[in-house]
């Protein structure tokens, strides 16, 4: 089959090089730059490396070289219109089908894209003309300059109900397909005559990624509170409004070289910020976003920057698309979220204030985990255990909606580990950053694993008959609180010696040992609220898996914490040694993290408070 070059274009634009390779290859990223492993070639260090604007693979070991095409060619044994196909429907894009009811509609859709564009260069030309003089008045009394009106090809249409229409039909236009197109509204019923949609608006066109016109947006020259402000084009063949990012074509380009996209609300914001500088700048028409938009902003860049005003409208939005994207996260892709001083758009803000507050408002965007995490908390660390079980609930039924289970566990993690540690905002926090080694040291963590420590004691106190599933794996780390490691010696000791004792007898035996007051500690009933399971009224099942994931959280802080000695070595001396031993412990941990079930939080719900 012969593919055409748009269409080829097309799908290298829309699939990401670094997501077709990680599928094989673990790949870690250097600023532009993505390396890992050679598939092609046996290595112990990595010299292949991927880069994405360029759209190419490249190893230096054994010269390798192309691109996603040819890589899924090579690494799976396809040839060339069978990879393209499989890429093509990776990335949702329907392989153009040589069949003949296509072509028919192939050209019907050209036919319509003709008049789409033929009404663009009208409604231009005609905001130059003295029947758009409002229309041009109005764009420079909001800032416009020649070249942004050009960039954006914004227009008039003239006011009249058949101006439109006839110009088009000048250019040879039948109507039936003016209305196809959404240029004409056709009355129902009787033979009244179609007549022009857009009569005395401001025109912006709205395009496809490409750069084709396939839809209006019209805005009245004064607001009016009888019409609506904005008039889109209706859907038609070429315009799905839920599909559609306005300004998206000239994004694409700027998107991947600022390795984000910003996401405002409105036609003019977009154009407000194009003339700031920041090209990257897109919008949906007018609805809350859609799976749709999020997947294409995702094909683009990994975290897309939305922007919402400060007011309650804006923070209900905010919610809304932070509860939108959250099945939809997958591992290396987010959303962040710009809060707008209340009641302003990008628009106002730039031109009250200009570009570098808006940038700045950008820079501290806070990912999506942060606004789920204010939303329920309203951004102070709950108190009581009352208050804490409740925002645990409700931040575990956010992250339950995590359809990716890696991301999930992610996202269950941080928001424990914030209840837990003490909450505030989190270093290196960011959504969607899953399977990320974290090397940032997360304030409190020694506490954490102390109070990690304490449970795993008082789990197996309260429950000695878990000393057969659990005890050689106590008997193999450290504590690092001391005094706790020389319990958890004595804990294992007494169980190994006198099997049978139960929980009574192995406290009272270890209280006259002189463990009295650390005991007091982990054992009363003000340190249980954190761990249910620990309770020795709880059935050795449930207190078996809750024992199982506070290890698992346990050994992942400890390793996290090795990993970090392990970094600062690699910073001291670049020896492959030290390399390899943080590789090695690094791996250690994911693997910890996967013996985390994904459903954990149900049962280690209160492992929260601090001490
Ligand atoms: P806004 O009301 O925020 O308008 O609508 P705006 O974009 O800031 O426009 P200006 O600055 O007043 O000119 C945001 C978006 O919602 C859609 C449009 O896509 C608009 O850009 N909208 C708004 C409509 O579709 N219809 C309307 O009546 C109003
Ligand atoms: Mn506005």
């Amino acid at each position: 089959m012969a593919f055409t070059p748009q269409f080829l274009d097309e799908l290298r634009t829309r699939i990401g090089l670094a997501d077709v390779v990680s599928k094989r290859v673990k790949l870690t990223r250097k600023g532009h730059e993505h390396s890992g492993l050679c598939p092609f070639h046996k290595e112990k260090t990595p010299s292949f490396t991927v880069n994405e604007d360029k759209g190419f693979y490249h190893c230096f070991g054994c010269g390798e070289h192309g691109s996603a095409i040819d890589f899924v060619m090579k690494t799976e044994g396809l040839n060339f219109p069978e990879a393209v196909e499989r890429l093509a429907h990776d990335a949702g894009m329907e392989v153009p089908v040589d069949s003949p009811e296509e072509r028919q509609r192939a050209m019907r859709r050209q036919t319509l894209y003709d008049v789409t564009e033929k009404a663009a260069a009208f409604y231009e030309r005609t905001l130059r003309m003295p029947e758009g003089r409002a229309g041009l008045d109005y764009l420079r009394g909001r800032g416009l300059d020649d070249a942004t009106i050009a960039k954006f090809r914004i227009g008039f249409a003239p006011d009249g109900r058949g101006v439109t229409k006839a110009a088009l039909r000048r250019e040879g236009i039948a109507d039936e397909l003016m209305v196809a197109a959404g240029m004409l509204i056709e009355p129902e019923g009787q033979d009244r005559d179609s007549y022009d949609r857009f009569r005395g608006r401001i025109m912006f066109p709205i395009t496809d990624r490409r750069g084709r016109v396939i839809a209006f947006g019209g805005r009245l020259l004064a607001d009016d509170e009888k019409a609506a402000k904005y008039l889109n084009s209706p859907e038609t063949p070429l315009f799905h409004k839920g599909r559609v990012l306005y300004g998206l074509d000239h994004a694409v380009v700027a998107a991947r070289k600022a390795g984000t996209v910003i996401v405002t609300e409105g036609y003019m914001d977009v154009i407000a910020l194009s003339k700031a500088g920041f090209s990257h700048a897109v919008a949906p028409l007018g609805t809350a976003l859609t799976e749709e938009q999020i997947g294409e902003m995702w094909r683009l860049v990994r975290e897309p920057v939305l922007c919402f005003d400060g007011d309650n409208a804006g923070q209900r939005a905010a919610t809304r698309a932070a509860e939108r994207a959250l099945p939809l996260l997958k591992p290396g892709y987010g959303l962040r979220f710009a809060q707008l001083p209340q009641g302003q758009d990008p628009d106002s803000l730039i031109g009250s204030n200009g570009p570098a507050a808006m940038a700045d408002i950008i820079a501290r965007a806070e990912p999506l985990s942060e606004i789920l995490w204010r939303m329920e908390t309203g951004g102070r660390l709950p108190k009581t255990p009352e208050q804490r079980a409740s925002v645990q609930k409700a931040l575990e039924d956010h992250a339950r909606r995590i359809a990716d289970s890696t991301v999930r566990g992610h996202f269950s993690r941080n928001f424990r580990d914030r209840l837990w540690v003490g909450g505030g905002k989190q270093a290196g926090s960011r959504a969607g950053r899953g399977g990320a080694v974290s090397l940032g040291a997360g304030a409190g963590q020694v506490d954490a694993g102390t109070v990690q420590e304490k449970i795993l004691l008082a789990t197996l106190i309260g429950h000695p008959g878990l000393y057969d599933d659990v005890g050689e794996r106590l008997g193999n780390v450290a504590f690092l609180a001391p005094g706790l490691d020389i319990l958890r010696q004595e804990v294992l000791k007494t169980m190994a010696g006198a099997e049978g004792l139960d929980s009574d007898g192995v406290e009272r035996h270890l209280r006259d040992s002189g463990f009295s007051e650390i005991l007091d500690s982990i054992l009363g009933p003000d340190f249980l609220l954190n761990a249910f399971f620990a309770r020795r009224d709880t059935d050795i099942e449930t207190a078996l898996e809750g024992w199982e994931e506070t290890y698992a959280l346990y050994r992942n802080t400890e390793l996290r914490i090795e990993i970090q000695e392990e970094q600062q070595r690699l910073t001291d001396g670049m020896t492959p040694e030290n390399f390899n031993r943080l590789r090695s412990t690094a791996e250690q941990k994911n693997e910890a993290m996967e013996g985390l079930p994904d459903t954990a939080f149900a049962s280690v719900s209160g492992v929260a408070t601090k001490h």
